[in-house]
């Protein structure tokens, strides 16, 4: 089963950006062990990653016509982009919306996710290994 693993702004900064927040691990070792665990769960992922709004809504529309399950990092777009939330609403396969970090423990204005009312689940927390939980979660619901 494929799986599209999509990211959003600043995202490829990792390992650069604000490191005492998201960590020394680059978008690469994101994209590496998103393959690792993608292989061991018997899954195919393609991780992609845009700074642009649009771009996120094309590969959302992607996922929904080839009913495809998504494990999307809205990054700042999760706070506000209705756009981006109406895409989400239009998938059929299961949605696991994930964050590296906590943001319900970050400033007031990432407490709201647009995303989450549409997701099947949400990890949040635990850096790149909240991409591996996603993964392991889909694997279990697609099984
Ligand atoms: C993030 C959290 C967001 O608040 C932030 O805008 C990001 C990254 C995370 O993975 O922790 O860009 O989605």
């Amino acid at each position: 089963m494929r799986v599209l693993v999509l990211n959003g702004p600043n995202l490829g900064r990792l390992g650069s950006r604000e490191p005492e927040i998201y960590g020394d691990a680059s978008y690469d070792d994101l994209v590496s062990a998103c393959e690792t665990a993608a292989a061991e769960l018997g899954l195919a992922v393609d991780v992609r990653q845009t700074d642009s709004e649009s771009e996120l809504v094309g590969w959302l529309h992607e996922a929904a016509d080839a009913a495809l399950p998504v494990v999307l990092n809205p990054a700042a777009f999760t706070h506000y982009s209705y756009a981006l939330r109406d895409a989400c609403a239009l998938l059929t396969a299961p949605l696991v919306e994930v964050h590296l970090t906590n943001p319900a423990a970050r400033e007031t204005f990432r407490h709201t996710s647009v995303v989450a009312g549409v997701a099947t689940g949400s990890v949040a927390g635990f850096g790149i290994g909240s991409y591996r939980l996603a993964l392991r979660a889909l694997a279990d619901l697609l099984r």
